[in-house]
């Protein structure tokens, strides 16, 4: 079956259970409706509810994934896991001037300490069985240096060291990891930047060109393009695939 996206289902998850943080919009949401369209079982989590609303997930659960008590106690629910989606993420706008104690620290939180007790709680649920794990990454921070990205690119090049080391001391163990990262893709919190940015410039042109100009296909990312990445490297199709950091970017990086 083919989607308005031109993404055909392929049932290669069939009974894999998933967890996909992040999941209420955006690439997350997104890479959870195409778990669930390959066959997975789903288990959808963010820190707002309301956005999970009519997602055919096994469940759907209000979590705040900075917070590593929550997140624990959360995967105590999982005897074992075939994977993980991390996709929590935050961009604050500015150069390291710009970026204050209280931006530096928030963008390290959600970013980051998310991805820590994520994958740490993620990792021993895998070890009996093996599993595969992705990260949400970026071309952003140790790929390529952007404009106005001191935190979010600092936060994103850790994104890709941890999912490094994650693959090298689990390899053994059967846990692959990666990290699947994107160029700029159309999504609510994208949209939101360039809003605020056209608010704080008073130019809406202007601001819109900042993010598509990094787009030499002159396109914004679908995050359907980037949940189809997400499902390979979820799938047996993946196997011989780990510690990577793939760049989905229409073409930035070339
Ligand atoms: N959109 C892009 O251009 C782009 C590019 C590269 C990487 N990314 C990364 O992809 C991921 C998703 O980005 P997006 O733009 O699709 O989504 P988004 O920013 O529109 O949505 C983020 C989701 O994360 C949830 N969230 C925020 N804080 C949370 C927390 N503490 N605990 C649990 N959930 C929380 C939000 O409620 C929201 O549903 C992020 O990691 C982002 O950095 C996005």
């Amino acid at each position: 079956m083919t989607d308005e996206n031109g993404a055909t289902a392929t049932g290669r998850l069939a009974d894999k259970v998933i967890v996909v943080t992040a999941a209420a919009q955006g690439i997350g949401r997104a890479v959870a409706e195409r778990l669930i369209a390959d066959g997975a079982v789903v288990h959808a989590s963010d820190i707002n509810g309301a956005g999970m609303d009519g997602l055919d997930a096994e469940s759907t659960t209000v979590l705040d994934a900075t917070d590593g008590a929550a997140v624990a106690e959360y995967f105590t629910r999982f005897d074992r896991l075939d994977g993980v989606v991390q996709a929590v993420g935050y961009v604050h706008h500015g150069n390291i001037e710009e970026c204050s104690d209280a931006d530096w620290r928030r963008s390290m939180s959600i970013t980051l300490d998310s991805a820590f007790y994520v994958m740490g709680a993620a990792v021993p649920k895998m070890k009996a069985e093996g599993g595969s794990i992705v990260t949400i990454g970026s071309i952003c921070g140790s790929i390529k240096g952007f404009a106005k990205r001191a935190a979010y690119g600092a936060s994103k090049g850790g994104i890709i060291g941890l999912t490094k080391s994650v693959a090298v001391d689990y390899l053994n163990d059967g846990i692959r990891c990666n990290s699947v990262c994107p160029g700029t893709v159309d999504s609510p919190s994208m949209r939101g930047r360039i809003a605020e940015l056209a608010e704080k410039t008073g130019d809406a042109e202007a601001a819109y060109r900042f993010f598509i100009d990094r787009q030499p296909s002159g396109r914004f990312g679908k995050p359907e393009e980037i949940a189809a990445m997400c499902a390979f490297l979820l799938s047996d199709d993946g196997a011989f695939i780990t510690g990577q950091a793939i760049n989905v970017d229409g073409g930035i990086t070339i």
